[in-house]
């Protein structure tokens, strides 16, 4: 098959691209860095002659409120457009687990956006809701940055690494669209603080954490379990040890 990964040269997309190809298909990578722009248009209607499966693994470069939403409603919007056109067959996206009940946050927000385009744009699709990347730990530990603490939400994470997130993008990827939502998450689910100690620990960072309920989660307040699947998630392998293990090795 042909495939055009949206985003094709970031963290999940890199991988999805090298496992679509290790498979024998014809998986290229769309992103600005190789003259795709779903933005601006630029280089799409061209990327997508022949392609039977588009895949979007694209992420906003700001994840400031009013950019993060003008992002996902802008490239939801020209890309959905450009595959109607091409005659598309089937569109694969990446999204959260808990994208829907995670409105008071802008980057959420943006989601919300995507996931919409998508269901009302007519084209057969897949959306993947994955937990956050162990990848993204970094991340969050900026988010609650304060002085010599880190302030997170009390709430459950089931973190799943990048490696079993391309893999279960390519198995959706290559499967019929379901025309719903897939859920995704790490074989450990674990609260968010406890995590985030673990990760600063092995890292040898010595600020401590404080679990706070009132502690915003990117703007939104988190329930226990507002991060984690609801439905049966198909699981990852890599549990947080493995995963630490494993990227430690390829620095
Ligand atoms: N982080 C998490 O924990 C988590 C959890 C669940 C779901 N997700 C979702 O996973 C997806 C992928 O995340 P990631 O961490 O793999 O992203 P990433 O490494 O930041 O990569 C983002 C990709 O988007 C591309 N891109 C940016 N602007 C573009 C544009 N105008 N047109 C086309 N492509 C553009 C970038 O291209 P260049 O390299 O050319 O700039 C890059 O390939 C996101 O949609 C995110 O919402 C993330």
């Amino acid at each position: 098959m042909k495939i055009l990964v949206i985003g094709g040269t970031g963290l999940i997309g890199s991988k999805l691209v090298a496992i679509l190809l290790q498979h024998g298909h014809n998986a290229i990578a769309a992103s600005p860095a190789t003259g795709v722009n779903t933005i601006t248009g630029e280089g799409l209607a061209e990327a997508l002659k022949g392609v039977q499966v588009v895949v979007d693994v694209a992420n906003s470069p700001s994840f400031e409120d009013k950019a993060v939403l003008e992002f996902f409603a802008t490239s939801g919007r020209n890309l959905l457009a450009a595959e109607a056109e091409a005659g598309v067959r089937h569109h694969v996206a990446l999204s959260v687990v808990g994208t829907h009940r995670l409105a008071e946050s802008g980057y959420f927000r943006g989601k919300i956006a995507q996931e919409k385009l998508i269901k009302a744009s007519g084209i057969p699709y897949t959306i993947v809701h994955s937990t956050q990347f162990f990848e993204f730990l970094g991340g969050i530990v900026q988010s609650g940055a304060e002085g010599d603490h880190i302030r997170l939400p009390a709430a459950y994470v089931q973190p799943i690494a990048s490696d079993d997130v391309a893999r279960a993008m390519a198995d959706a990827t290559l499967a019929a669209p379901v025309n719903g939502t897939i859920e995704i998450a790490g074989p450990e689910k674990v609260r968010m603080a406890a995590l985030v100690e673990r990760y600063l620990a092995n890292t040898g960072d010595a600020r401590s954490v404080i679990a706070d309920q009132q502690a915003r989660y990117f703007g939104a307040l988190l329930e226990d379990d507002t991060l984690v699947p609801v439905r049966n998630p198909h699981l990852g392998a890599i549990n947080f040890d493995t995963w630490f293990r494993r990227s430690r090795a390829t620095l």
